[in-house]
């Protein structure tokens, strides 16, 4: 059995292995050319001295290092992680974009995909799913979450978890998952990336936890905390999340991965004297691995014997890593992720594709479509402006580490081999994404007004969102709002394509554009996607998973508002009441909005009973209808306001949704079960639990169009 052979194993290595298992370096060079840093890391390897390496690449590096851990006195296999984000050599959406699908079992194929590459290319984990909620889209990782909403997150996490795991560590198509950042890293102090937080403990518990807790459950196999303190403890050196919570309330088995050098960085940050005392701090803490800290390394031994850290807490450690060493398999077969064949076959698969076109197609919101300027309806000539018409590398977005880029499809390519011969694409640049410079404007205008219709795609370049990208403006940046305007001064009708990794601001173009297509980054296949979606091939469905704001200083802005003491009940009258002089409170696009070719009727609102006690449930139904004339999907969002509690409560709180695929004319009933746990939030006690008294169920196709809504009572 599996604990007995740790134990054996255990009892063979010396204080120093040990701590060799809780090391983790980067290893890009380990598989190019000689270098002193090379020699080195391969001399600490074969000396049992590293646990895990992060970025070393293909079956054949992975292959190659992990021959020189067999060489150890005591031959441990080392784990390879590596940041596989969206795919691997077949770039998905970026996961923000994925989210705004609101489609677990894609999602979750998504996962599986990019597991199944990187297992193949020798990996054993990704660093992924980045399950922090995020309601500042400063932060630049917003794009590797599932957006603002606690509920919606939680189901992705645990998609996700499943996805690149399966059910059961083990298989050879599937790595091990990683939950990050513990914790509240998505709350960073006015988006700016590694910073503090500083956040109720009712908020830590309702908005950013559960996630986290439903990836634990999902199985996941390890965990990563983070760079940034909670109410003045960095995570990495948090007791409270990580023994409290993590390992002691969730009893989680798995292993937490400290981030990059975050163990080293409780110096900075002034929480720890020196680098012995911060990995003194960490470990008992609960941080088992030290990512590129070298605190572990250097340190650990020595405050083991001086007594200043306990041993018992390094063999917990070390028993956990072992664990998952042992449940992969590695034991058996130090190499049977690095597959020379199988990497080659299985990255080339062309279903990955597919999958990867499929998920881009899903992560596309149509924001606007005025007249019905979208689907395309056979233009003679189209004018294809843009930054971005021809980008390749742009599209994959951040964190492609292994990705060859030049594969990708851009919207370009995209048009041209869709718009077949009685269909030309004209081209023009216009301008850059960044800097001022308007020189390529007289180009682009007279390019429009040889076309029948403007496809305008601008936004952000890959590197402007992501880790340590946050800025203070999320303006549609540089010249490619007034690019816009020249070209709606045509007369054409203009359809915009915006690609980014964050909700961007770019007010001109909502109020002025015929057709609005949020295409995020969105991966290898963006451009077919993104054709599809025009052409009409594929009747968009995607759903914002964060509100757009109109102005950076709403931020953050998220749809869970308060009706507050003094709410404005009429637009405009905003004298004493909270509100804002120069700009409506309202979002410029609100959570869960997303237009689609065809409409749907919500009626027939019906609950089995008015009133509940705390042991029974309530089922809801409704009818939804496609009444236009074209097949769609559309999702069915269910909100829940606690009316009068003991705590001031959001006005909506996303509970329930459904993603219905609906032929034109077709009826279908929904139905959702309330329960406790639906109408339950965190007390000033810290429990978890309903109070009786009125709540409002809303229905509807956004958080901003609710159709339906009833009364429900919760019975003493
Ligand atoms: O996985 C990442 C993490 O999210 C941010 N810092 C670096 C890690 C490894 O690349």
């Amino acid at each position: 059995d599996i604990e007995q052979r740790i134990s054996t194993l255990l009892g063979q290595l010396t204080l120093e292995e040990k701590i060799g298992q809780l090391t983790q370096y980067s290893g890009r060079q380990l598989t190019g050319p000689a270098s002193s840093r090379k020699t080195e890391l391969l001399a600490s390897i074969r000396a049992g001295a590293v646990g895990s390496m992060l970025n070393v690449q293909g079956a054949a590096g992975t292959r190659e290092v992990q021959a020189e851990a067999m060489k150890a006195r005591v031959p441990i296999p080392l784990l390879f992680g590596l940041d596989v984000i969206h795919g691997y050599q077949t770039v998905f959406p970026i996961p923000l974009a994925e989210a705004a699908s609101w489609d677990l079992v894609a999602i979750r194929e998504s996962a599986h995909v990019a597991a199944r590459e990187a297992a193949a290319a020798g990996q054993h984990w990704t660093f992924a799913p980045m399950v922090d909620v995020g309601r500042d889209p400063r932060w630049g990782r917003v794009m590797e979450g599932a957006g603002e909403d606690t509920y919606l997150g939680a189901q992705i996490a645990r998609a996700r978890v499943l996805g690149f795991q399966g059910e059961k560590l083990g298989g050879t198509d599937a790595i091990m998952a990683c939950a990050k950042h513990f914790a509240a890293y998505g709350a960073a102090t006015a988006g700016r990336d590694y910073n503090a937080v500083d956040m109720s403990e009712q908020q830590l518990w309702e908005t950013y936890l559960p996630p986290f807790k439903a990836a634990v459950e999902a199985g996941a196999a390890t965990f990563m905390n983070s760079f940034n303190t909670l109410n003045g403890v960095p995570a990495t050196g948090n007791r409270y999340l990580q023994r409290d919570i993590l390992k002691g309330q969730w009893n989680y088995q798995g292993f937490v991965v400290s981030d990059w050098g975050s163990i080293g960085e409780m110096v900075p940050w002034g929480y720890a004297t020196t680098p012995a005392d911060a990995a003194q701090k960490a470990l008992a803490a609960g941080s088992d691995m030290d990512m590129e800290s070298d605190a572990y390394r250097n340190t650990l031994a020595q405050s083991v014997k001086d007594g200043k850290a306990d041993i018992a807490m390094v063999d917990d450690a070390v028993r956990r890593i072992l664990r998952k060493k042992f449940e992969l398999g590695l034991f058996d077969d130090p190499y049977r992720f690095s597959d020379l064949k199988r990497e080659k076959k299985v990255l080339n698969d062309p279903q990955h594709r597919v999958a990867a076109r499929q998920m881009a197609r899903k992560s596309v919101v149509l924001l606007k479509n005025d007249q019905n300027t979208l689907p395309l309806a056979a233009p003679r000539k189209i004018a294809l402006i843009g930054p971005l018409a021809k980008a390749r590398r742009d599209l994959a977005g951040s964190w492609v580490v292994i990705a060859d880029t030049s594969q990708i499809t851009s919207v370009y390519d995209g048009l041209t081999r869709r718009a077949g011969k009685n269909t030309q694409v004209l081209y023009a640049k216009g301008c850059e994404v960044m800097g001022d410079s308007r020189a390529g404007f007289a180009q682009a205008v007279e390019t429009a007004r040889a076309a029948d219709v403007v496809v305008l795609t601008v936004g952000e370049t890959w590197d402007m969102s992501g880790e340590a990208k946050s800025r203070t403006d999320i303006q549609l940046p540089g010249v490619q709002q007034e690019l816009f305007q020249a070209l709606k001064a045509t007369g054409k009708p203009v359809v915009v394509i915006l690609m980014a990794g964050r909700p961007l601001i770019f007010n001109t173009i909502a109020d002025q554009a015929d057709a609005i297509v949020y295409g995020w980054w969105p991966g290898s296949e963006g451009g077919h996607a993104l054709a599809d979606v025009l052409f009409g091939d594929y009747n968009p469905s995607g759903k914002l998973p964060s509100t757009f704001p109109r102005a950076v200083g709403q931020i953050p802005l998220s749809y869970q508002q308060y009706n507050t003491g003094r709410p404005v009940t009429k637009p405009g009258d905003i004298r004493y009441k909270s509100a804002y002089i120069d700009a409506p409170n309202t979002p410029r696009y609100a959570f869960g909005h997303g237009l689609s070719y065809t409409s749907f009727k919500y009626a027939n609102l019906r609950l089995s009973q008015p009133t509940l006690t705390t042991a029974q449930t309530v089922q809801v139904q409704l009818t939804v209808t496609n009444t236009g004339q074209v097949a769609g999907e559309e999702v069915v969002q269910l909100y829940v306001h606690d009316v009068v509690a003991s705590l001031a409560r959001p006005l909506k709180e996303l509970k329930d949704f459904r993603k219905l695929s609906l032929r034109p004319g077709e009826t279908q009933t929904v139905t959702f079960t309330i329960d406790q746990s639906k109408l339950a939030f965190y007390n000033q006690k810290l429990e978890w639990a309903a109070e009786p008294g009125e709540f409002q169920l809303l229905l509807g196709s956004a958080s901003d169009d609710i159709r339906l809504a009833s009364s429900l009572t919760l019975l003493p």
